[in-house]
């Protein structure tokens, strides 16, 4: 927690923000309370994939696992197997807007539907008052064609005793274009208890979060996806309250953002293959790219390499102080 008593967390973004992100961040920034996994699958197998057993592998206390799935059944199995791995709280994922995803009234699909979405609410906090379930929090936007829908989705979701609402005020049919509605946020300010409420979308600044603090004061947390991939220092910037002076990143930084992309490189190399090593870290220079306006020759290199040796040369220049 930081001076603001505000609750920092990660955003589970798939395929970037993954267990080996999220250790290695963990090794060389401060600042981060708590993270959560990308959605993980419950269907009717009732199995995790290889791959998502990864994410889970590592169970802590700041780590909630997030579901994706829009049949109680299977949200249950999930909690139930997640509650006996030493978990304390998952997290439904209500926001996520790919079509692939929509079409099957999953993710922000589920806010298409809001009888439907009732009856799964009921079922799995009725499980959960028979005990032996962990914390159950969600991960919404506010509707899925209209902001009309925001009441509606607020008003449900404050007859449930989520132990966090994390609200992402965009509407499914949004994408990530447009700004997060603060307007639409504010109906849920008004529904929702405070100490369960966190704010996340375009936090890109210190000053974006004071902000947002200053218009919701009594928000518990604040979530942040695509600002600490290209800052790996915000969650530390937003514990101090303040900005750098000028957009670049310090020599100490430097030295610190090759050290972590160094060993980030080198695990995914471990874990995966160096081909696969390289799409990952290439992904995540795709948002790192907007902290580095005046290196585009360096920027080239690092998406034009083949290879490891390639790869590491052109970030060792890119971040040279
Ligand atoms: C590549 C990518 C992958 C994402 N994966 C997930 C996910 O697995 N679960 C989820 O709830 N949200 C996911 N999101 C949404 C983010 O968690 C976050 O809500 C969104 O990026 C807005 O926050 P930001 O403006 O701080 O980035 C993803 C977003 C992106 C861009």
């Amino acid at each position: 927690m930081n001076r603001f008593s505000l609750s920092v967390e990660m955003a589970p973004m798939e395929g970037i923000t993954t267990a080996v992100y999220r250790r290695v961040y963990r090794k060389w920034f401060e600042g981060i309370d708590r993270t959560y996994t990308p959605f993980l699958v419950a269907n009717r197998t009732h199995k995790f994939k290889t791959r998502e057993k990864k994410e889970i592998e590592v169970c802590s206390p700041d780590l909630v696992p997030q579901i994706l799935t829009n049949q109680a059944e299977h949200f249950i199995w999930a909690a139930h197997e997640l509650h006996k791995a030493g978990f304390g709280e998952i997290n439904l994922n209500a926001g996520c807007p790919s079509a692939t995803v929509t079409t099957k009234r999953k993710g922000a699909g589920m806010l298409d539907d809001i009888r439907a979405l009732k009856s799964f609410l009921d079922e799995i906090f009725s499980e959960k008052e028979k005990g032996d379930l962990p914390e159950i929090s969600i991960k919404t936007r506010v509707g899925f064609s209209s902001y009309l829908e925001a009441e509606d989705i607020a008003d449900l979701y404050a007859k449930y005793p989520f132990s966090r609402v994390i609200v992402h005020p965009r509407i499914r049919d949004d994408f990530y274009n447009n700004v997060p509605n603060t307007e639409a946020f504010g109906i849920f300010y008004d529904r929702i208890p405070h100490e369960a409420l966190v704010f996340n979308g375009d936090l890109k600044t210190a000053e974006d979060v004071r902000k947002i603090c200053d218009e919701f004061p009594e928000i518990s947390g604040i979530m942040i996806g695509r600002g600490l991939l290209a800052d790996p220092f915000l969650p530390e910037r937003i514990c101090a309250g303040a900005d750098p002076r000028g957009d670049d990143f310090s020599d100490r930084e430097k030295k610190i953002l090759l050290s972590f992309l160094e060993e980030l490189y080198e695990d995914y190399e471990r874990e995966l293959s160096e081909a696969t090593a390289i799409i990952k870290m290439k992904e995540l220079w795709n948002f790192m790219a907007v902290s580095f306006p005046d290196n585009k020759k360096q920027l080239k290199a690092i998406s034009k390499s083949r290879n490891g040796s390639e790869y590491k040369t052109a970030v060792r220049n890119g971040l040279r102080s």
